[in-house]
């Protein structure tokens, strides 16, 4: 027997006081960004900021449709755009964040499997973990410095599939 897959560490940070300056403005931009979300349907906002290679921060907002399936997630808003606008460009690090209009929302929101999958073809792309930091619309801020791996540690991956 042996083990084939060890637990990724998550850090956890109680303010954003506690973090770095880059850390706070990634963080920041995520929360500013949330704000455009269209979301009338859930009412839940959520924000993604990431931190290109180049220094670009690229931001996305989930944007809802009235045929539900057809909105997308602000994960996905972000990179796709990043991938659409930057294709050469590794991303470094994602900062999301959300609030829900009819609730507290205390502690940080995971990303859908869907967008994790996504996130992770990119991290495979440019063969570097995108560092991740999630926080709800207050509480405790996570940072997940091993990227995606962290919350989908077995991923579909076959490379064969791009020949
Ligand atoms: N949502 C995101 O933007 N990211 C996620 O990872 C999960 C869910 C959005 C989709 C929908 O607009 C709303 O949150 C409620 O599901």
């Amino acid at each position: 027997m042996e083990i084939i897959r060890k637990e990724s560490t998550v850090f956890q940070f109680e303010t954003r006081e506690e973090l770095s300056v880059s850390d706070q403005a990634l963080l920041q931009a995520a929360t500013e960004v949330m704000e455009s979300a269209y979301a009338p349907y859930s009412e839940f906002l959520v924000g993604c900021a990431l931190r290109l290679a180049n220094g670009v921060i690229v931001k996305g907002s989930n944007q809802e449709n009235m045929a539900y399936p057809s909105g997308l997630c602000a994960e996905r808003v972000a990179i796709f755009y990043a991938g659409a606008n930057y294709p050469k460009v590794a991303i470094v690090e994602m900062a999301i964040t959300a609030r829900a209009k009819n609730y507290p929302l205390h502690g940080p929101i995971m990303s859908c499997g869907a967008c994790l999958q996504s996130i992770c073809e990119y991290e495979q792309r440019f063969q570097q973990p995108i560092r991740t930091l999630l926080q709800g619309h207050d509480g405790p801020i996570w940072i997940a410095e091993a990227g995606t791996a962290t919350f989908l540690p077995f991923q579909f991956n076959v490379p064969e599939l791009k020949k």
